[in-house]
């Protein structure tokens, strides 16, 4: 099986974190296709478990920033609306898009980098199963960094590894898929399960102890450490090591083409659409 990681060569590549999330509502259809079409090499997307066991694209625990949840009476005693706490049909219902015109949450409404054009397509955005998710990939042949979210203390939590390799085989997506996770066990039991799929390990405050050996023993493709707490030293350990290194959140065009100097293969923004170009610089 080709790997997720095959199709990168060195040159740096632009994912656009949880799609192009400044130009569209956040993992969704629609800032999929933006990413796309603004020229990103990949997206990112964020999952969950739905309360009847649907992978769905979404990234807080709770439903109120990012849908109409807060307005809906018949879910008013649900507050505080925790996502795994709903069925797929009742996320279905939500709008997860208007949010988004009304936050303005980058701007980008008031400067009009979103046409008007593009509201009524905002407004009709859903939270996405991540199985269309996954369909569209494969059709476009567009890779997708899939980082699924700690679901500790949750149902859930003993589930969702199995069912989200499940559905990379069932719709025969393995080679476009990176997944990746703040909880390093799901990254394991990946491993278990279907050792042919690349892991990437997410952290954020620090670094772990005794790092390589550590990368080394949890048999992942790519680091994925916050871009705050790394430097050009750090990537060339890790690369030198034999793992891959990709940031998250680079917004700026001078410190996307700084970490793709020094040797990451992609970096994480939300603003895909200003720094597409920046990779492909060796
Ligand atoms: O995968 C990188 C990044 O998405 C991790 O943080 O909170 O945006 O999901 P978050
Ligand atoms: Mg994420």
């Amino acid at each position: 099986m080709k790997s997720f990681f095959d199709r990168f060569l060195p040159g740096g590549y632009v994912c656009a974190h949880r799609g192009a999330r400044s130009i569209a509502p956040e993992n969704t259809h629609m800032a999929l296709d933006k990413a796309r079409q603004c020229g990103a090499d990949l997206w990112e997307i964020d999952i969950q478990l739905s309360a009847d066991g649907e992978l769905v694209v979404f990234h807080d625990r709770t439903l109120d920033r990012t849908t109409d949840v807060a307005t809906r009476p018949e879910f008013s005693k649900r507050h505080p609306w925790n996502v795994t706490e709903f069925t797929y049909d009742e996320l279905q219902r939500l709008d997860a898009g208007s949010w988004f015109l009304q936050s303005d949450p980058f701007g980008t409404i008031v400067s009009g980098e979103v046409s008007a054009a593009d509201f009524s397509v905002i407004r009709q955005q859903k939270i996405p199963l991540l199985r269309d998710v996954l369909h569209e990939c494969h059709q476009y042949d567009f890779p997708v960094n899939i980082e699924i979210k700690d679901q500790t203390g949750n149902p859930a939590d003993r589930r969702i590894v199995k069912k989200v390799l499940d559905l990379i085989k069932a719709t025969n997506t393995g080679h476009l898929v990176l997944l990746s996770s703040f909880n390093h066990h799901y990254l394991r039991q990946v491993k278990q399960i279907n050792p042919e799929i690349e892991t990437a390990a997410l952290v954020e405050n620090s670094h772990p102890e005794n790092l390589l050996d550590y990368l080394s023993e949890l048999d992942v493709a790519a680091y994925h450490p916050d871009a705050q707490i790394t430097d050009r030293r750090l990537i060339n350990e890790v690369i030198a090591a034999g793992v891959r290194v990709n940031l998250w959140t680079v917004n700026e065009v001078t410190k996307a083409q700084d970490f793709i100097n020094a040797g990451a293969t992609f970096i994480c923004t939300d603003w895909p659409q200003r720094l597409v170009g920046v990779g492909h610089c060796a």
